[in-house]
């Protein structure tokens, strides 16, 4: 039994450094988000203040917080701070780690910090091409979540705190070419199998999600996949008429 509470699904959309009031304004006016599904969108920080809505399922996300909780830190925004306007925030994401350097150390202290002001991470992971071409993703999958979630889990402090997973093959952010319905099958049940072989059935119950050149024309096909429980959208999800499309495709599978 997947943990979606009520949700149906959960669909994610991170603008990424994208969005200014204006496009905000009219997003919001004609997003339409339904009572089956969760709709978080990940905005830049700047901007979650102005994500405030009374529709219906809809949740603010920011899509990173700081690995410090408060001091000398010129220009992070903390877990605390976060809290005030959202519910929802994305780690490690691979842009994240490729840009920024994150390391797994780094993403361990945002999780828990994101726990202990209530946040819900969703935590991401996914192998780059040469993984893929060398055939040995599987096995880096393993170590992003071994050394990230497992450590985290490991203590009983947080054994009870939702989490949500997302993969998200770096070959397919933002290339137009998303992984087959085989492929995202493959990992979201291996990851699965992991989850519930390390951390027990409580943590074998967190929702999986797939981003990477999810749009429209490909989102069935993604969602039928049994261990697919939503989608994380990049690109798509700044075009609010085909966000909306995507999650009315959703809408008529459950
Ligand atoms: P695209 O949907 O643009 O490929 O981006 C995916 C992503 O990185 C979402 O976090």
């Amino acid at each position: 039994m997947i943990n979606l509470g009520n949700f149906s699904s959960i669909f994610v959309a991170n603008w990424k450094l994208n969005g200014n009031i204006e496009f905000i304004d009219k997003y919001y006016q004609n997003l339409l988000p339904n009572s089956e599904n969760c709709t978080i969108i990940c905005s830049p920080h700047i901007f979650l203040k102005s994500l405030k809505s009374n529709k219906v399922n809809l949740f603010a996300g920011a899509q990173d917080v700081s690995e410090y909780n408060e001091g000398a830190y010129t220009g992070e925004i903390s877990a605390s701070m976060v809290a005030e306007y959202s519910r929802y925030v994305l780690v490690g994401h691979s842009e994240r780690r490729m840009f920024f350097n994150e390391s797994n150390d780094i993403l361990i202290k945002k999780i828990m910090l994101a726990y202990k002001y209530n946040l819900i991470p969703i935590f991401c992971f996914g192998e780059n091409l040469e993984n893929r071409e060398k055939g040995d993703y599987l096995s880096i999958i393993k170590q992003q979540i071994e050394k990230v979630i497992f450590p985290v889990f490991s203590s009983s402090v947080f054994l009870n705190q939702t989490l949500i997973v997302a993969y998200e093959p770096v070959w397919a952010i933002g290339t137009g070419k998303h992984a087959s319905p085989e492929q995202i099958s493959e990992v979201h049940d291996y990851a699965r199998n992991l989850l519930i072989d390390n951390i027990g059935n409580i943590k074998g119950s967190v929702p999986i999600l797939y981003g990477g050149s999810c749009n429209s024309q490909n989102a069935k096909s993604i969602l039928e996949q049994k261990n697919v429980n939503g989608l994380l959208i990049g690109g798509a999800s700044l075009d609010v008429d085909h966000f909306t499309k995507i999650i009315q495709i959703a809408h008529g599978l459950s």
